[in-house]
């Protein structure tokens, strides 16, 4: 991934203070958006508590354009369908990215953005393998940070809540033409959520069906990653697993990801995780984790685990946790997975590891704990 440029600009700044730094270069970004409230909220229609994921928009939606090489009229609208012509180059070619991020209520009721800076420089080099135009740092934060400010009542409650973001741009060009867009919707929507899965997973690993290849875009958030699985996940569904544990696409030998989160797993203080690569997402969760288990003490190794080593180490009868990671999921417990004909089960105790961590976060992320990484970005 070395080739690629990141043509993000870069910030002078360094942890805890990053975020801090960001909120005052946005501040000034936020005076041209434009702003039209909707003349009646939602939120009194529905119990946020209780949202599933995805189920409920918020009241608002953050819009620009992108035409004539500039983003145009940044604006905060209510939340409704879009006019697209059917020629749209997104509808036919792909070109779609988009990002997963959250907002937190913390426990002195003020709300907290986490880690945009990382999810924008994600989303910068998503969309320079999709050939789309970039975006600035503040357009990208004052969109976030107006629109969270907003509908900053459907941010819930609640350690497992929080308002799931979705920033994403689309080609928006009508040219029926295969052709690089000359035309985007840069967007933000969101929705309150509680935990994206209700009970600990049973995956299978994948040696058929691939993710994606070395030279491909399984680095990139786009679209087709996610359309492109949705056959093998169900194939795995109708086996009766909940996810599919995506191997490498050369030899069907290495674990990459699980579903739509990146993968670790536990032994006793070791935690073992794929490197990132070409293939493999450079998840905002997967950072957080490896950084906080590091400081820990934990012996972490970002190296290529290959299936049966996996299954050596599940059959040796150590406790083993293995869990996924994602913004959405935050930490998912595996309790069995399938390998081959074998059906291996995880450590899954109130004493496992992966439960610590994920308090540890959820205590970063709603104040009860020193955020000493600089991750919170704090509304005023
Ligand atoms: C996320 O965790 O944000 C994801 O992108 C996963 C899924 C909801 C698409």
């Amino acid at each position: 991934m070395d080739n690629l440029y990141l043509g993000y600009p870069k910030r002078q700044g360094s942890p805890p203070d990053l975020n801090h730094l960001l909120y005052l270069y946005t501040m000034e970004a936020i005076s041209s958006i434009h702003i039209e409230s909707t003349p009646r909220s939602r939120i009194n229609d529905v119990d946020i508590s209780k949202a599933l994921f995805g189920s409920v928009a918020t009241d608002h939606m953050f819009v620009a354009d992108y035409a004539g090489s500039t983003w145009n009229n940044s604006q905060i609208k209510p939340f409704s369908n879009l006019s697209l012509s059917p020629f749209a180059l997104a509808l036919h070619y792909g070109q779609t990215v988009f990002e997963g991020m959250k907002a937190f209520r913390m426990h002195d009721g003020s709300i907290s953005l986490f880690r945009p800076d990382k999810h924008y420089q994600r989303f910068c080099r998503s969309l320079e393998r999709m050939c789309m135009p970039l975006v600035t740092e503040e357009l990208f934060v004052s969109a976030l940070h107006e629109l969270v400010s907003i509908d900053r009542q459907w941010v819930p409650v609640g350690e497992d809540s929080s308002l799931y973001l979705r920033p994403f741009m689309i080609a928006s060009e009508a040219k029926m033409g295969v052709k690089v867009s000359d035309e985007y919707l840069f967007m933000v929507v969101g929705c309150p959520t509680g935990p994206y899965y209700s009970k600990p997973l049973r995956l299978k690993v994948e040696t058929q069906y691939i993710r994606s290849a070395e030279g491909g875009t399984g680095y990139a958030k786009c679209g087709g990653n996610y359309g492109g699985a949705f056959y093998p996940t169900v194939q795995a569904n109708h086996q009766g697993f909940d996810q599919v544990l995506w191997t490498d696409g050369k030899e069907n030998r290495y674990l990459e990801e699980s579903g739509t989160m990146n993968v670790m797993l536990i032994t006793g203080n070791t935690l073992i995780t794929p490197p990132l690569s070409f293939t493999i997402l450079d998840g905002v969760t997967r950072d957080s984790i490896l950084t906080m288990a590091r400081d820990n003490g934990m012996d972490v190794q970002e190296r290529k685990v290959s299936v049966d080593e996996l299954e050596q180490v599940l059959a040796s009868g150590k406790n083993v946790e293995l869990f996924g990671t994602g913004t959405a999921a935050v930490i998912a417990p595996i309790k069995e997975i399938s390998i081959g004909e074998s059906i291996y089960s995880c450590y899954i105790g109130e004493d496992s590891t992966m439960y610590s961590l994920k308090q540890q976060l959820l205590d970063i992320r709603t104040g009860k704990a020193e955020d000493l990484y600089g991750w919170n970005y704090i509304l005023a």
